[in-house]
């Protein structure tokens, strides 16, 4: 059996949503220190609705391909679903990653919620400090 499944593959060779959003509503950027990739999300919001989704990432296979399964997961989704997105859904939704990848998954997680917060930032939204505590501060995840 490979050690990838075939949607991870797939999301790796053909990621969905690359590039970057002009005037985005909302950019989250986050990096792990370990291996020394980054990953970059985009958003657009109307109406509390993310309507359109773009990544960069910087990192190795299951980073990218966590990328770009974490965009079709959000695209046209309200903000408070895609707050709830844990980097184990990002990684079920790829049949899975093996266990020494998993952290590629949370880059996706944190870039989202840290692109909303700054959405919330931007536009004197209140929110709730808790669900942004592990992203508010520091760079790496
Ligand atoms: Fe670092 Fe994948 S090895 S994000």
């Amino acid at each position: 059996m490979s050690l990838y499944s075939e949607k991870v593959m797939d999301h790796f060779l053909n990621p969905r949503n690359v590039g970057i959003i002009e005037n985005a509503d909302g950019i989250g950027e986050v990096g792990n220190a370990k291996c020394g990739d980054i990953m970059k999300i985009y958003l657009k919001i109307d109406d509390d609705i993310i309507s359109d989704v773009k990544f960069e990432t910087y990192g190795c296979g299951s980073a990218i391909a966590s990328s770009s399964m974490a965009t079709e997961l959000i695209k046209g989704k309200p903000i408070s679903e895609a707050l709830e997105i844990t980097n184990k859904a990002v990684a079920e939704a790829l049949d899975g990653l093996p266990a020494y990848k998993m952290h590629c998954s949370v880059l996706a997680e944190e870039a989202i919620k840290r692109a909303i917060l700054d959405y919330y930032k931007k536009n004197g939204v209140p929110y709730d400090e808790e669900t942004f505590a592990n992203v508010e501060n520091g760079d790496e995840v």
